[in-house]
């Protein structure tokens, strides 16, 4: 396989990492927030419609014998680092997310779902959780 190199010069790297610095502050801001059991679940079900609701249905239902319900669900109404677990790190047929959203919007999703749909846990995940599990891991 060929290696290709990109190169890059001086600002484009400067512009490069100073993105990266940006994003980083906005993590560690947001981190640091407790959010209310509100602001979480009122985020989460955003998240929910962009993200999850294509495959487990507006509705939590799933579909039968491909995407599993939520409504119900053995992980949405287990342990909490199982369910951070599958959300961050995705399963068989479903993409890991731990990338892809941030540590506010896995808190906020993951809350929603132990909430909705029938599912009565009443605990709220925050940032920190997600960010402490991610380290852990
Ligand atoms: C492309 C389809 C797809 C998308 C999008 C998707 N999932 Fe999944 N999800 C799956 C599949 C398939 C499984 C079963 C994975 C397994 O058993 O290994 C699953 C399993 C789960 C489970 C465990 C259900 C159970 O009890 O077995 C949870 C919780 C979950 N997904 C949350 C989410 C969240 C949160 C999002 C959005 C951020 C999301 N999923 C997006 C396909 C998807």
């Amino acid at each position: 396989m060929p290696v290709v190199v990109h190169a890059v010069d001086q600002a484009e790297f400067d512009a490069w990492l100073e993105g990266k610095r940006e994003k980083a502050r906005a993590v560690a801001e947001a981190v640091k927030q407790t959010l209310t059991f509100q602001q979480l679940y009122e985020q989460g079900e955003a998240v929910y419609n962009k993200n999850c609701a294509s495959c487990h249905q507006a509705d939590g239902k799933g579909v039968a014998g491909v995407f599993p319900a939520i409504a119900g669900s053995k992980i949405a109404t287990g342990p909490v680092a199982e369910h951070i677990n599958r959300v961050v790190n995705g399963g068989v047929g479903m993409p890991p997310f731990g990338e892809q959203l941030t540590p506010v919007e896995i808190a906020a999703v993951v809350t929603f779902q132990r909430n909705a749909y029938g599912n009565n846990m009443g605990d709220q995940i925050q940032p920190i959780d997600v960010v402490n599990f991610k380290q852990g891991q």
